[in-house]
């Protein structure tokens, strides 16, 4: 495809301004493919041809034709309408933007990460409740995620503050929903998270009792404490014998 005439026409502009005039000229232009639908059928193209910051020619493929918007762009909106520039503009719909569309859908949009979750309890401080758990979720794509709260198996809405899902920086995101309430004997609370990178959404139960690292502290301070009471009574048994194979001898 040739180059527009106009553009090559601003490439020579240009380079007087390099050449030595106190004020430089700017030229520039691009093309934008602008769509929301995934099937890309509101496509749209715009072609701007741009000097010192004022579009002076568009091409928008909705109206299918160049329009200028300065005396040189006028002119040269006619010219491109009549050269058949503006007819293989009309085709770049298809040709440039739907096809890159496309592989870019594929390849970024339609990509799913599912999210990890974990569920753990937080200092109730400045709660109204005695406790608070909190649901997270990590690494998962896109943006778009549901985190729910479940009392045996019913969805609660009430005392649950969340975070907006919060960007990484690296494509991924992550969510942080709170429960507060008040523990009841033989409730089940789990969290509910569903994403589209998920068959079906997981669900976590909390697990009440202590986590594995309370649990080791005890086992640890228990034998220390077994250890202790079998050196004092082996200390006193010894202290015994040796008390009783003493003779008293009155003075
Ligand atoms: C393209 O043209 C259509 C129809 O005139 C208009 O609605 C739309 O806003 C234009 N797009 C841009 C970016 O100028």
């Amino acid at each position: 495809m040739s180059l527009p005439r106009v553009l090559s026409f601003h490439l020579i502009l240009m380079l007087s301004a390099f050449t030595g005039a106190a004020d430089g000229y700017y030229n520039s232009g691009w093309k934008e493919c602008i769509y929301s639908s995934h099937d890309l059928s509101d496509m749209v193209m715009i072609v701007n041809y741009i000097f010192n910051k004022d579009v002076f020619l568009q091409f928008n493929s909705t109206v299918g034709e160049f329009v200028g918007y300065t005396e040189l762009g006028v002119k040269n909106a006619q010219r491109l309408n009549s050269d058949g520039t503006a007819q293989q503009e009309r085709a770049e719909v298809e040709r440039f933007c739907k096809h890159n569309a496309k592989n870019r859908q594929s390849a970024i949009a339609d990509k799913t990460v599912a999210p990890q979750v974990k569920l753990s309890s937080v200092n109730p401080a400045g709660s109204r409740h005695p406790a608070v758990l909190m649901c997270s979720a990590y690494h998962f794509y896109p943006q778009r995620i549901k985190v729910t709260w479940l009392k045996d198996n019913t969805p609660v809405k009430s005392d649950v503050t969340s975070t907006e899902e919060l960007p990484n920086g690296d494509w991924y995101y992550q969510i942080h929903s709170e429960l507060e309430y008040t523990p009841k004997s033989g409730e089940k609370i789990s969290c509910m998270v569903d994403h589209a990178g998920l068959k079906k959404p997981i669900i976590v139960d909390w697990d009440p009792s202590l986590p594995e690292s309370e649990r080791n502290k005890i086992a640890i301070g228990a034998s220390g404490l077994v250890l202790g009471v079998i050196i004092a009574a082996a200390g006193l048994i010894y202290y015994k014998k040796k008390s009783a194979g003493r003779i008293l001898v009155p003075t």
